[in-house]
Protein backbone atom coordinates (compact mmCIF):
# COMPACT_ATOMS: atom_id res chain seq x y z
CA UNK A 1 0.00 0.00 0.00
CA UNK A 2 0.60 3.91 -0.13
CA UNK A 3 1.76 4.01 3.46
CA UNK A 4 4.26 1.32 3.69
CA UNK A 5 5.83 2.38 0.35
CA UNK A 6 6.45 5.64 1.68
CA UNK A 7 7.86 4.46 5.25
CA UNK A 8 10.15 1.64 3.38
CA UNK A 9 13.69 1.96 4.92
CA UNK A 10 16.18 3.25 3.25
CA UNK A 11 19.61 0.89 4.27
CA UNK A 12 22.49 2.62 5.12
CA UNK A 13 25.85 1.43 3.33
CA UNK A 14 28.78 2.65 5.03
CA UNK A 15 32.14 3.12 2.63
CA UNK A 16 35.02 1.96 5.05
CA UNK A 17 38.86 1.10 4.32
CA UNK A 18 42.60 2.67 4.08
CA UNK A 19 43.29 6.22 3.50
CA UNK A 20 43.54 7.24 0.33
CA UNK A 21 42.04 3.91 -1.14
CA UNK A 22 39.14 6.07 -2.77
CA UNK A 23 36.25 5.62 -0.87
CA UNK A 24 35.38 9.30 -1.29
CA UNK A 25 36.32 9.42 -5.07
CA UNK A 26 33.94 6.24 -5.28
CA UNK A 27 30.98 8.30 -3.56
CA UNK A 28 31.98 11.33 -6.01
CA UNK A 29 31.31 9.04 -9.12
CA UNK A 30 28.26 8.16 -8.05
CA UNK A 31 26.92 11.57 -7.18
CA UNK A 32 28.44 12.83 -9.62
CA UNK A 33 30.38 15.59 -7.21
CA UNK A 34 33.53 16.58 -6.60
CA UNK A 35 33.56 16.92 -2.93
CA UNK A 36 37.28 15.23 -2.75
CA UNK A 37 38.76 18.33 -3.91
CA UNK A 38 36.98 20.66 -0.81
CA UNK A 39 38.82 18.04 1.41
CA UNK A 40 41.47 19.78 3.50
CA UNK A 41 44.50 18.27 3.93
CA UNK A 42 42.87 15.76 0.89
CA UNK A 43 42.26 13.44 3.56
CA UNK A 44 38.33 12.90 4.70
CA UNK A 45 38.23 14.01 8.53
CA UNK A 46 34.15 13.65 9.33
CA UNK A 47 31.81 11.40 8.87
CA UNK A 48 29.41 11.88 5.43
CA UNK A 49 26.58 10.97 4.35
CA UNK A 50 24.63 10.79 1.03
CA UNK A 51 21.21 9.64 0.50
CA UNK A 52 21.76 8.43 -3.57
CA UNK A 53 18.21 7.34 -4.96
CA UNK A 54 17.41 4.51 -6.92
CA UNK A 55 16.61 6.10 -10.34
CA UNK A 56 20.35 7.47 -9.85
CA UNK A 57 21.64 3.56 -9.23
CA UNK A 58 19.26 2.41 -12.31
CA UNK A 59 20.54 5.28 -14.47
CA UNK A 60 24.20 3.79 -13.48
CA UNK A 61 23.62 0.39 -14.15
CA UNK A 62 22.29 0.39 -17.36
CA UNK A 63 20.89 -2.71 -18.10
CA UNK A 64 22.88 -4.87 -15.82
CA UNK A 65 20.02 -3.89 -13.64
CA UNK A 66 16.62 -6.17 -14.24
CA UNK A 67 13.81 -6.91 -11.81
CA UNK A 68 11.85 -5.31 -9.22
CA UNK A 69 13.65 -3.45 -6.52
CA UNK A 70 11.54 -2.35 -3.58
CA UNK A 71 14.31 -0.11 -1.73
CA UNK A 72 14.00 3.07 -1.71
CA UNK A 73 17.68 4.09 -2.64
CA UNK A 74 20.67 3.82 -0.58
CA UNK A 75 21.87 6.08 2.18
CA UNK A 76 26.02 6.50 2.01
CA UNK A 77 27.97 7.14 4.82
CA UNK A 78 31.77 8.27 3.82
CA UNK A 79 34.42 7.07 6.83
CA UNK A 80 37.97 8.72 7.28
CA UNK A 81 40.48 6.06 5.89
CA UNK A 82 43.38 7.72 8.60
CA UNK A 83 44.40 5.97 11.06
CA UNK A 84 43.08 8.16 13.60
CA UNK A 85 40.00 8.35 13.44
CA UNK A 86 39.10 4.95 14.77
CA UNK A 87 35.86 5.76 16.89
CA UNK A 88 34.70 7.65 13.55
CA UNK A 89 35.07 4.25 11.80
CA UNK A 90 33.84 2.30 14.79
CA UNK A 91 30.55 4.86 14.53
CA UNK A 92 30.08 4.66 11.08
CA UNK A 93 30.59 0.81 10.99
CA UNK A 94 27.77 0.68 14.36
CA UNK A 95 24.85 2.30 11.72
CA UNK A 96 25.88 0.52 9.05
CA UNK A 97 23.25 -2.33 7.68
CA UNK A 98 25.60 -2.94 4.58
CA UNK A 99 29.33 -1.90 3.95
CA UNK A 100 31.93 -1.22 0.92
CA UNK A 101 34.84 -1.89 1.55
CA UNK A 102 37.48 -0.05 -0.74
CA UNK A 103 40.86 -1.79 -1.19
CA UNK A 104 43.85 -0.12 -3.69
CA UNK A 105 43.92 -2.91 -6.02
CA UNK A 106 47.82 -2.21 -6.32
CA UNK A 107 48.35 -1.70 -2.87
CA UNK A 108 46.17 -4.61 -1.07
CA UNK A 109 45.31 -4.70 1.87
CA UNK A 110 46.62 -1.88 4.60
CA UNK A 111 46.26 -1.38 8.67
CA UNK A 112 42.86 0.27 8.43
CA UNK A 113 41.79 -2.38 5.77
CA UNK A 114 41.96 -4.92 8.41
CA UNK A 115 40.59 -2.86 11.04
CA UNK A 116 37.40 -1.93 8.85
CA UNK A 117 37.05 -5.16 8.49
CA UNK A 118 37.27 -6.19 12.38
CA UNK A 119 34.54 -3.38 12.85
CA UNK A 120 32.24 -5.17 10.14
CA UNK A 121 32.97 -8.74 11.91
CA UNK A 122 31.87 -7.19 14.92
CA UNK A 123 28.88 -6.38 13.79
CA UNK A 124 28.00 -8.85 11.55
CA UNK A 125 27.64 -6.48 8.37
CA UNK A 126 27.26 -8.18 5.27
CA UNK A 127 29.78 -6.34 2.91
CA UNK A 128 31.61 -6.28 -0.69
CA UNK A 129 34.84 -5.44 -1.48
CA UNK A 130 35.86 -2.47 -4.27
CA UNK A 131 38.74 -3.62 -5.87
CA UNK A 132 39.82 0.16 -6.67
CA UNK A 133 42.55 1.62 -8.86
CA UNK A 134 42.09 -0.72 -11.82
CA UNK A 135 42.80 1.84 -14.34
CA UNK A 136 46.80 1.92 -12.79
CA UNK A 137 47.18 -1.43 -13.38
CA UNK A 138 49.65 -1.14 -16.25
CA UNK A 139 48.62 -1.32 -19.72
CA UNK A 140 44.28 -1.04 -18.59
CA UNK A 141 42.54 0.36 -21.60
CA UNK A 142 39.87 2.12 -20.03
CA UNK A 143 35.93 1.89 -20.95
CA UNK A 144 34.41 4.64 -19.38
CA UNK A 145 31.72 3.95 -17.17
CA UNK A 146 31.45 0.46 -18.52
CA UNK A 147 30.40 -2.85 -16.72
CA UNK A 148 33.79 -4.70 -15.14
CA UNK A 149 33.40 -7.66 -17.48
CA UNK A 150 32.91 -5.77 -20.79
CA UNK A 151 36.21 -3.89 -20.32
CA UNK A 152 38.16 -7.08 -18.38
CA UNK A 153 36.91 -9.01 -21.37
CA UNK A 154 39.09 -6.25 -24.06
CA UNK A 155 42.30 -6.29 -22.12
CA UNK A 156 45.44 -8.22 -23.24
CA UNK A 157 46.36 -11.43 -21.45
CA UNK A 158 48.63 -9.87 -19.11
CA UNK A 159 46.52 -7.53 -17.78
CA UNK A 160 43.92 -9.89 -17.05
CA UNK A 161 46.53 -11.86 -15.32
CA UNK A 162 47.95 -8.95 -13.74
CA UNK A 163 43.88 -8.01 -12.50
CA UNK A 164 43.51 -12.20 -11.59
CA UNK A 165 47.21 -12.25 -9.25
CA UNK A 166 45.55 -9.29 -7.71
CA UNK A 167 42.45 -10.20 -6.92
CA UNK A 168 43.56 -14.01 -5.08
CA UNK A 169 45.71 -11.16 -2.80
CA UNK A 170 42.54 -9.92 -1.51
CA UNK A 171 41.11 -13.28 -1.71
CA UNK A 172 43.52 -14.70 0.84
CA UNK A 173 43.87 -11.80 3.15
CA UNK A 174 40.34 -12.38 3.31
CA UNK A 175 40.47 -15.96 4.39
CA UNK A 176 43.21 -15.18 6.92
CA UNK A 177 40.52 -12.90 8.51
CA UNK A 178 37.91 -15.72 8.26
CA UNK A 179 35.74 -14.66 5.02
CA UNK A 180 35.64 -16.88 2.01
CA UNK A 181 35.50 -14.36 -0.89
CA UNK A 182 35.89 -14.28 -4.81
CA UNK A 183 35.73 -11.61 -7.92
CA UNK A 184 31.55 -10.94 -7.72
CA UNK A 185 31.20 -12.95 -11.07
CA UNK A 186 32.16 -15.98 -9.99
CA UNK A 187 29.93 -16.08 -6.48
CA UNK A 188 26.34 -17.57 -6.19
CA UNK A 189 25.16 -16.75 -2.78
CA UNK A 190 26.73 -13.36 -1.52
CA UNK A 191 25.26 -14.52 1.94
CA UNK A 192 28.06 -17.01 2.44
CA UNK A 193 30.80 -15.36 0.29
CA UNK A 194 32.23 -11.96 0.29
CA UNK A 195 31.87 -10.66 -3.60
CA UNK A 196 35.23 -8.70 -4.67
CA UNK A 197 34.18 -5.99 -7.32
CA UNK A 198 37.21 -4.97 -9.23
CA UNK A 199 36.58 -1.09 -10.07
CA UNK A 200 37.87 2.12 -10.81
CA UNK A 201 36.50 5.36 -9.01
CA UNK A 202 38.29 7.41 -11.81
CA UNK A 203 36.73 5.79 -15.00
CA UNK A 204 34.17 5.03 -13.58
CA UNK A 205 34.54 0.92 -14.76
CA UNK A 206 32.62 -1.68 -12.52
CA UNK A 207 30.56 0.85 -10.79
CA UNK A 208 27.48 -0.55 -12.27
CA UNK A 209 28.32 -4.79 -10.92
CA UNK A 210 29.22 -3.01 -7.63
CA UNK A 211 25.92 -1.03 -6.91
CA UNK A 212 24.31 -4.52 -8.42
CA UNK A 213 25.74 -6.37 -6.01
CA UNK A 214 25.19 -3.86 -3.26
CA UNK A 215 21.30 -3.75 -4.32
CA UNK A 216 21.28 -7.38 -4.27
CA UNK A 217 22.47 -7.80 -0.35
CA UNK A 218 20.12 -4.37 0.33
CA UNK A 219 17.39 -6.81 -0.74
CA UNK A 220 18.00 -9.69 0.70
CA UNK A 221 19.08 -8.00 4.19
CA UNK A 222 15.79 -5.91 4.27
CA UNK A 223 13.86 -9.12 3.64
CA UNK A 224 15.98 -11.26 6.44
CA UNK A 225 15.51 -8.59 9.16
CA UNK A 226 11.99 -7.67 8.00
CA UNK A 227 12.76 -4.22 8.64
CA UNK A 228 10.44 -2.59 5.25
CA UNK A 229 8.89 -0.07 7.27
CA UNK A 230 10.03 1.76 10.02
CA UNK A 231 7.26 3.63 12.17
CA UNK A 232 9.01 4.00 15.92
CA UNK A 233 10.46 7.77 17.08
CA UNK A 234 13.20 8.51 15.39
CA UNK A 235 16.94 7.65 16.58
CA UNK A 236 19.91 9.49 15.49
CA UNK A 237 23.26 10.57 15.17
CA UNK A 238 24.63 14.39 15.65
CA UNK A 239 26.97 14.26 12.74
CA UNK A 240 28.26 18.55 13.45
CA UNK A 241 26.46 21.95 14.92
CA UNK A 242 27.04 24.54 12.75
CA UNK A 243 25.78 27.99 12.81
CA UNK A 244 23.89 28.68 9.31
CA UNK A 245 23.57 32.71 8.52
CA UNK A 246 19.39 33.17 8.85
CA UNK A 247 19.00 30.01 10.52
CA UNK A 248 21.56 30.39 13.90
CA UNK A 249 22.49 26.81 15.32
CA UNK A 250 21.24 23.44 13.35
CA UNK A 251 23.08 20.03 13.61
CA UNK A 252 23.57 17.67 11.08
CA UNK A 253 22.34 14.26 11.75
CA UNK A 254 22.13 10.61 10.49
CA UNK A 255 18.43 9.59 11.21
CA UNK A 256 19.33 5.80 11.27
CA UNK A 257 15.63 4.09 12.68
CA UNK A 258 12.07 5.60 13.31
CA UNK A 259 10.49 8.61 12.16
CA UNK A 260 11.08 12.44 12.73
CA UNK A 261 8.54 15.07 12.38
CA UNK A 262 8.78 19.14 12.96
CA UNK A 263 7.36 19.89 16.55
CA UNK A 264 8.38 16.20 17.85
CA UNK A 265 10.47 16.93 20.74
CA UNK A 266 13.92 15.71 20.66
CA UNK A 267 16.58 14.96 23.40
CA UNK A 268 20.23 15.27 21.91
CA UNK A 269 23.41 14.95 23.98
CA UNK A 270 24.72 18.47 25.11
CA UNK A 271 27.56 19.78 27.05
CA UNK A 272 26.86 20.19 30.06
CA UNK A 273 23.27 18.40 29.68
CA UNK A 274 21.20 16.29 27.11
CA UNK A 275 19.59 19.43 25.35
CA UNK A 276 15.06 18.74 25.30
CA UNK A 277 13.76 20.61 22.51
CA UNK A 278 11.28 20.82 19.73
CA UNK A 279 12.05 20.85 15.85
CA UNK A 280 11.66 23.83 14.23
CA UNK A 281 12.08 22.46 11.01
CA UNK A 282 13.84 19.93 9.05
CA UNK A 283 16.12 20.61 6.24
CA UNK A 284 17.22 17.56 3.76
CA UNK A 285 20.09 17.91 1.27
CA UNK A 286 18.91 17.13 -2.48
CA UNK A 287 19.47 13.50 -3.72
CA UNK A 288 23.25 12.85 -4.02
CA UNK A 289 24.43 15.25 -2.34
CA UNK A 290 26.93 15.30 0.70
CA UNK A 291 25.42 16.29 3.49
CA UNK A 292 29.15 17.70 4.57
CA UNK A 293 29.65 20.45 2.31
CA UNK A 294 25.79 20.89 0.56
CA UNK A 295 24.19 24.29 0.74
CA UNK A 296 21.16 24.19 -0.54
CA UNK A 297 18.46 21.92 1.60
CA UNK A 298 14.60 21.27 1.12
CA UNK A 299 12.21 21.51 4.09
CA UNK A 300 10.25 19.06 4.96
CA UNK A 301 7.23 18.13 7.06
CA UNK A 302 8.67 14.51 8.29
CA UNK A 303 11.26 11.76 7.18
CA UNK A 304 11.60 8.02 7.80
CA UNK A 305 15.05 6.43 8.61
CA UNK A 306 17.48 6.00 7.03
CA UNK A 307 18.47 9.56 5.63
CA UNK A 308 21.25 12.72 6.39
CA UNK A 309 19.17 15.69 7.83
CA UNK A 310 19.52 19.20 9.09
CA UNK A 311 17.64 20.21 12.46
CA UNK A 312 16.59 23.56 13.12
CA UNK A 313 15.87 24.04 16.96
CA UNK A 314 16.16 26.34 19.81
CA UNK A 315 18.85 25.48 22.43
CA UNK A 316 20.85 23.54 20.11
CA UNK A 317 24.30 25.67 20.08
CA UNK A 318 25.16 23.63 23.56
CA UNK A 319 25.00 20.41 21.13
CA UNK A 320 27.68 17.89 21.11
CA UNK A 321 28.67 16.42 17.47
CA UNK A 322 28.70 13.07 17.88
CA UNK A 323 26.21 12.64 20.69
CA UNK A 324 22.82 10.67 19.80
CA UNK A 325 19.52 11.98 19.46
CA UNK A 326 16.14 10.85 20.01
CA UNK A 327 12.52 11.64 19.78
CA UNK A 328 10.58 11.30 22.88
CA UNK A 329 7.10 10.62 23.40
CA UNK A 330 5.22 13.17 26.12
CA UNK A 331 5.60 10.16 29.04
CA UNK A 332 9.26 9.03 27.46
CA UNK A 333 10.61 12.49 27.88
CA UNK A 334 12.64 11.13 31.62
CA UNK A 335 13.95 8.30 30.41
CA UNK A 336 15.06 8.92 27.68
CA UNK A 337 17.33 11.86 29.39
CA UNK A 338 18.61 9.27 31.43
CA UNK A 339 19.31 7.20 28.30
CA UNK A 340 20.72 9.97 26.39
CA UNK A 341 22.79 10.48 29.84
CA UNK A 342 24.21 7.35 29.93
CA UNK A 343 25.56 7.49 26.28
CA UNK A 344 27.29 10.71 27.04
CA UNK A 345 28.59 9.55 30.19
CA UNK A 346 29.97 6.44 27.92
CA UNK A 347 31.79 8.48 25.20
CA UNK A 348 33.45 10.81 27.71
CA UNK A 349 36.90 11.85 27.09
CA UNK A 350 39.63 10.15 29.86
CA UNK A 351 41.68 13.19 30.06
CA UNK A 352 45.40 13.04 32.25
CA UNK A 353 46.29 14.56 35.63
CA UNK A 354 48.69 16.84 34.03
CA UNK A 355 49.08 17.80 30.05
CA UNK A 356 47.64 20.32 27.30
CA UNK A 357 44.35 21.38 26.60
CA UNK A 358 42.71 20.36 23.35
CA UNK A 359 39.44 21.33 21.26
CA UNK A 360 37.68 20.22 18.48
CA UNK A 361 34.54 20.38 16.19
CA UNK A 362 33.40 17.12 17.11
CA UNK A 363 33.78 13.93 19.50
CA UNK A 364 35.23 12.11 16.81
CA UNK A 365 37.93 14.54 15.55
CA UNK A 366 38.85 15.05 19.77
CA UNK A 367 38.90 11.41 20.46
CA UNK A 368 41.26 11.09 17.33
CA UNK A 369 43.45 14.02 17.86
CA UNK A 370 44.21 13.06 21.94
CA UNK A 371 44.98 9.16 20.37
CA UNK A 372 47.30 10.64 18.10
CA UNK A 373 48.67 12.78 21.06
CA UNK A 374 49.05 10.27 23.18
CA UNK A 375 50.95 7.67 20.48
CA UNK A 376 53.44 10.49 19.94
CA UNK A 377 53.88 10.74 24.06
CA UNK A 378 51.88 13.85 24.78
CA UNK A 379 49.52 14.12 27.57
CA UNK A 380 46.09 16.01 27.21
CA UNK A 381 44.59 17.27 30.75
CA UNK A 382 41.76 19.18 29.08
CA UNK A 383 39.54 18.18 26.35
CA UNK A 384 36.23 19.47 24.88
CA UNK A 385 34.33 20.13 21.91
CA UNK A 386 34.15 23.45 20.46
CA UNK A 387 35.68 27.04 19.54
CA UNK A 388 38.57 28.30 21.75
CA UNK A 389 36.68 31.19 24.26
CA UNK A 390 38.25 32.95 26.60
CA UNK A 391 37.50 30.45 29.91
CA UNK A 392 39.47 28.07 27.98
CA UNK A 393 42.43 30.53 28.19
CA UNK A 394 41.78 31.01 31.72
CA UNK A 395 41.50 27.45 32.36
CA UNK A 396 44.91 26.28 30.35
CA UNK A 397 46.90 28.91 32.65
CA UNK A 398 46.61 26.80 35.34
CA UNK A 399 48.21 24.10 33.53
CA UNK A 400 51.56 23.27 35.07
CA UNK A 401 54.77 22.90 32.93
CA UNK A 402 55.36 25.22 30.41
CA UNK A 403 55.24 23.32 27.64
CA UNK A 404 51.84 22.33 28.78
CA UNK A 405 50.64 25.67 28.50
CA UNK A 406 48.95 25.13 25.04
CA UNK A 407 45.77 25.20 23.54
CA UNK A 408 45.52 22.65 20.24
CA UNK A 409 42.15 23.44 17.79
CA UNK A 410 41.36 21.16 15.38
CA UNK A 411 38.19 22.90 13.06
CA UNK A 412 37.66 25.57 15.67
CA UNK A 413 37.94 29.27 15.68
CA UNK A 414 39.57 31.24 18.30
CA UNK A 415 36.93 33.38 19.86
CA UNK A 416 37.17 37.47 19.57
CA UNK A 417 37.48 37.46 23.42
CA UNK A 418 39.73 34.84 23.55
CA UNK A 419 41.76 36.65 21.10
CA UNK A 420 41.70 39.44 23.60
CA UNK A 421 42.71 37.88 26.47
CA UNK A 422 45.62 35.95 24.55
CA UNK A 423 47.37 39.23 23.98
CA UNK A 424 48.19 39.32 27.84
CA UNK A 425 48.55 35.57 28.31
CA UNK A 426 51.62 33.11 28.13
CA UNK A 427 48.87 30.21 26.63
CA UNK A 428 49.90 29.79 23.51
CA UNK A 429 47.53 28.36 20.45
CA UNK A 430 47.54 26.41 17.94
CA UNK A 431 44.89 25.73 15.16
CA UNK A 432 44.51 23.87 12.07
CA UNK A 433 42.31 21.94 10.00
CA UNK A 434 44.18 19.02 9.36
CA UNK A 435 45.02 16.89 11.80
CA UNK A 436 48.39 15.68 11.63
CA UNK A 437 49.78 18.94 10.86
CA UNK A 438 48.03 20.17 14.02
CA UNK A 439 50.21 17.92 15.79
CA UNK A 440 53.66 18.36 13.85
CA UNK A 441 52.98 22.27 14.36
CA UNK A 442 53.21 21.41 18.57
CA UNK A 443 55.75 19.00 18.47
CA UNK A 444 57.90 21.26 16.24
CA UNK A 445 57.33 24.38 18.67
CA UNK A 446 58.05 21.38 21.81
CA UNK A 447 61.20 20.61 20.30
CA UNK A 448 62.39 24.71 19.27
CA UNK A 449 61.28 25.32 23.29
CA UNK A 450 63.19 22.34 24.63
CA UNK A 451 66.49 23.35 22.80
P1 LIG B 1 40.44 9.15 3.05
O1 LIG B 1 39.03 9.58 3.13
O2 LIG B 1 41.37 10.24 3.45
O3 LIG B 1 40.67 7.89 3.80
O4 LIG B 1 40.76 8.80 1.48
P2 LIG B 1 39.74 8.14 0.45
O5 LIG B 1 39.73 6.68 0.60
O6 LIG B 1 38.42 8.83 0.49
O7 LIG B 1 40.48 8.43 -0.94
P3 LIG B 1 40.15 9.60 -1.98
O8 LIG B 1 38.86 9.35 -2.64
O9 LIG B 1 40.36 10.90 -1.30
O10 LIG B 1 41.28 9.32 -3.06
C1 LIG B 1 42.64 9.39 -2.78
C2 LIG B 1 43.41 9.65 -4.05
O11 LIG B 1 43.31 8.53 -4.93
C3 LIG B 1 42.91 10.84 -4.84
O12 LIG B 1 44.01 11.51 -5.36
C4 LIG B 1 42.08 10.23 -5.95
O13 LIG B 1 42.06 11.03 -7.10
C5 LIG B 1 42.83 8.93 -6.20
N1 LIG B 1 41.94 7.87 -6.71
C6 LIG B 1 40.82 7.42 -6.12
N2 LIG B 1 40.27 6.43 -6.86
C7 LIG B 1 41.06 6.27 -7.94
C8 LIG B 1 41.01 5.39 -9.08
O14 LIG B 1 40.13 4.55 -9.24
N3 LIG B 1 42.03 5.52 -9.98
C9 LIG B 1 43.03 6.40 -9.83
N4 LIG B 1 43.96 6.43 -10.76
N5 LIG B 1 43.10 7.25 -8.78
C10 LIG B 1 42.14 7.18 -7.85
MG1 LIG C 1 37.66 10.14 1.85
Amino acid sequence: TATETKNLRTPIVCVMGHVDHGKTSLLDKIRGTAVVNKEAGAITQHIGATEVPLSTIRSLCGNLMSGTVVIPGLLFIDTPGHHAFTTLRSRGGALADLAVLVVDITEGFQPQTIEAIKILKQFKTPFVVAANKIDRIQGWTPTKNGPFILSYNKQPDYVKTAIETRTYELVGKLSDLGFSSDRYDRVRDFTRNVGIVPISAKTGEGIPDLLMVLIGLAQRFLEENLRMTVTGPGVGTVLEVKEERGLGFTIDTILYDGVIKVGDTVVIGGKDKPIVTKIRALLKPAPNREIRVEERFDRVPKLTAAAGVKILAPGLENAVAGSPLRVAKEDSVEAIIKDVEGELEKARIVTDETGIMVKADTLGSLEAIINELRDSGIKVAMAEVGDIARKDVVNAETLPGSLNRVILGFNVQTLVDAKDYLQTSDIKTFNNNIIYKLIEDYEKWQKEQKD
